[in-house]
């Protein structure tokens, strides 16, 4: 049973469709997961699902309600832990929890039951009575994401749960995902990170530039390399030069080449017989082979297939080698 519709959802700022008629649904029970880079549109995507934000054009049905004329209705039935953490820091947790209950018209002594349990959940009962802005970064979140669950939400949203949170606080945000799903939450996650995404979702819909290019099961998803008949070299070669990248980059059997260092390159080949032209050209060009292996494909591979550019590359970095190669191989939209 889908919990969650969406169809042909749009949403545009001026000029810029920041989300493109994007369509999906959502299963009761699952953890479903938008894995893009900055900018994809997940947080638009997330405001609009929350009734925060109104789509342009499209629809989307959460907990059988309409977002635009239901808002009212789907905000009863769903938790949100935004992007941006919202606690007042002038007040303790258990305060913090306690107003957030008031504000959701939740009565008072349920509150008190239920701030106990999640502080507890959230493993914040020792600092339960401490002012929230004396907390790091992780205990806000665990605050945050005990806020997001007080309404006891059918479905939760997560937007980047564990951005910019130290490793230790990330494991234990990801398990108390997985702990609240397993009593029966429907969890709706964003990441740019894709080992979160593979690690933690049951679905995955891959988002770039505001529209869905696949749709499925980490599995599936990764599997999608291999059908295609390509195999993800990565070289280490001393010595390596553009004249080697782009002499690679021309080989007819060579899919795409991305260059990750000075001396690192990743390359997704057709068929084997590349593997001995490559080597070919790099000796010829002075180059070294230091090593040479194939990959199995992760996630981090299937959105290069798709989109032709890696996810780190709008986040962190501009892409290291412009070639108008690495645009034309991104391949058609796969929704399953
Ligand atoms: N309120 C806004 N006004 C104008 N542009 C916006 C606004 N919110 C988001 N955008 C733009 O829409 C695009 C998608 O943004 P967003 O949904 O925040 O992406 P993500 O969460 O995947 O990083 C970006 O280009 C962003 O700059
Ligand atoms: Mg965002």
């Amino acid at each position: 049973m889908s919990i969650i519709e969406v169809n042909d959802l749009t949403r545009k700022f001026n000029n810029l469709v920041a989300v493109d008629n994007i369509s999906f649904r959502v299963k009761k029970g699952e953890i479903f997961g938008l894995l893009g880079p900055n900018g994809a549109g997940k947080t638009t995507t997330i405001k609009m699902l929350c009734t925060l934000l109104r789509p342009t054009w499209g629809q989307a049905k959460v907990a059988g309600f309409e977002v635009v004329r239901g808002a009212a209705k789907v905000r009863e039935h769903i938790g949100l832990v935004a992007e941006k953490i919202i606690l007042y820091d002038r007040l303790t947790a258990r305060e913090n929890l306690k107003f957030f209950g008031r504000l959701n018209h939740i009565p008072k002594k349920i509150i008190l039951e239920r701030t106990k349990k999640l502080l507890k959940l959230v493993k914040m009962e020792k600092w339960a009575n401490n002012l929230a802005g004396t907390f790091s970064t992780g205990m806000k979140q665990r605050i945050n994401l005990a806020r997001a669950l007080l309404n006891m939400p059918e479905i939760l949203f997560l937007d980047e749960p564990t951005l910019g949170l130290d490793p230790q606080t990330t494991r234990a945000i990801r398990d108390f995902i997985k702990e609240i799903n397993r009593e029966g939450i429907t969890i709706i996650l964003t990441t740019h990170i894709m080992q979160e995404a593979d690690l933690l979702c049951d679905r995955i819909g891959i988002i770039d530039e505001g529209k869905i290019v696949a749709l499925d099961i980490p599995q599936n998803l990764k599997n999608i390399i291999s059908e295609q008949g390509k195999t993800i070299l990565e070289l280490n070669i001393p010595g390596l030069s553009p004249k080697i990248v782009s002499e690679i980059e021309e080989l007819e059997a060579v899919a795409s080449v991305n260059q990750r260092n000075e001396y690192n390159l990743k390359i997704y080949i057709e068929n084997e017989n590349a593997i001995y032209q490559i080597m070919n050209i790099i000796q010829k060009n002075g180059g070294k082979i230091k090593s040479i292996a194939t990959l199995t494909p992760n996630l981090e591979d299937v959105f290069l297939h798709f989109t032709g550019h890696e996810i780190r590359d709008k986040a962190e970095k501009k892409m290291p080698l412009e070639h108008p190669r690495h645009r034309r191989f991104g391949a058609k939209p796969r929704i399953r």
